[in-house]
């Protein structure tokens, strides 16, 4: 019994000590106000991008939740209002998985707003199943939509600099790989099945997050237009709906112990979007607030510009 005590003991104290420590989350300290300027977060209406979306209201943005699903979107942009004050949220349809409701939403978007400040790249998933243009699911949604996106925006983000593009990746992008065979003959484009597939599916395309920054970091130099890609940290979030019972099982505990809430997750977003004085790190990855350096193959001047070439091709661009 007396043994049981010590072990119980000392197991709640290393995880006090890590929830002191590794797991805990600095917060964005910027003060910097938003009002007048405008702000689009991608997948806003629950999770991250609901809590990134919610702290920018509260600092006077108008703030543009770009969203697939029409009453999840309305629900999120009612809550935001009431709990910022903030009249200015406003939803815009954005589906990442149609290459032409990209379009769409920004002929909408540049014909009815005037402004775009922050563009927040967060929407993200690790499901099954294929775009609307016949791409992988993750692969499409995770990067495609996203460059898509960025691009068509790139020359409003101009005019109003200087201004910022945040995008959403992953500390899984380091077991990612780019396949450009893959990618190049159209075959699979990222589809697959199985739970651990999808986890590699999941990392390659938080690796295209990051070298679609890298890249466009080089191609907006002098532009005073600054891009960073990050991770959010462990978050508890929706982002395992999707996962068969198993799994839930296995990863409800984990999750519980050691993933942190989304107010938590959305803080490195918020820090690369208002830190004065980080303009000079266009291009980097921050994790916790702060820079962290990449590995070879995720600052790959080639494969970074090669993936940029690819999109565009794919995207319909070139
Ligand atoms: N949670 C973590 O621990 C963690 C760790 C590392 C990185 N991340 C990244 O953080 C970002 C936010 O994820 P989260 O954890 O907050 O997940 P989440 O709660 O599942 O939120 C994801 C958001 O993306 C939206 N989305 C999915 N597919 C979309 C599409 N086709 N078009 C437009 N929006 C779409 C979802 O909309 P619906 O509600 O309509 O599905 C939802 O609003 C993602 O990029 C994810 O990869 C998360």
């Amino acid at each position: 019994m007396f043994n049981l005590l010590v072990v119980g003991g000392s197991l709640l104290g290393v995880y006090v000590i890590l929830c002191l420590t590794v797991l805990k989350m600095p917060r964005c300290k910027s003060s910097a106000k938003l009002h007048g300027k405008t702000v689009i977060v991608t997948g806003s209406n629950t999770g991250i991008g609901k809590a990134t979306a919610m702290d920018l209201a509260k600092r006077g943005a108008r703030v543009i939740l770009a969203c697939r699903d029409p009453q999840r979107a309305e629900a999120a942009v009612n809550l935001i209002k009431k709990e910022s004050g903030n009249n200015q949220v406003l939803y815009m349809h954005l589906d990442l998985a149609s290459l032409q409701s990209v379009r769409s939403f920004v002929e909408n978007f540049l014909k009815t707003e005037s402004r775009l400040d922050i563009l927040i790249n967060n929407a993200g998933l690790a499901t099954r199943g294929k775009t609307k243009d016949g791409f992988g699911i993750i692969f499409g949604v995770n990067h495609l939509g996203h460059f898509l996106l960025t691009v068509l925006l790139l020359e409003r983000l101009k005019e109003c600099a200087p201004s910022r593009v945040v995008t959403v990746s992953s500390d899984a992008h380091k077991f990612g790989k780019i396949d450009f065979d893959c990618i190049n003959t159209h075959k699979k484009l990222g589809l697959g099945d199985s739970a651990l597939a999808l986890l590699g599916l999941y990392s390659d395309s938080k690796l295209c997050n990051v070298l679609f920054t890298h890249e466009l970091a080089k191609r907006l130099e002098g532009t005073n237009v600054t891009c960073f890609s990050l991770h959010p940290g462990a978050i508890k979030t929706e982002i395992g709906r999707d996962a068969n019972l198993w799994w839930k099982l296995v990863l409800f505990p984990i999750t519980m112990l050691f993933f942190l809430d989304v107010d938590s997750g959305a803080q490195t977003s918020l820090y690369c979007a208002l830190q004065e004085g980080i303009e000079h790190l266009s291009g980097r990855y921050f994790s916790k607030c702060a820079t962290v350096d990449l590995s070879a193959k995720a600052r790959d001047d080639a494969t970074a510009r090669k993936l940029w070439e690819v999109s565009e091709r794919l995207c319909g661009l070139a």
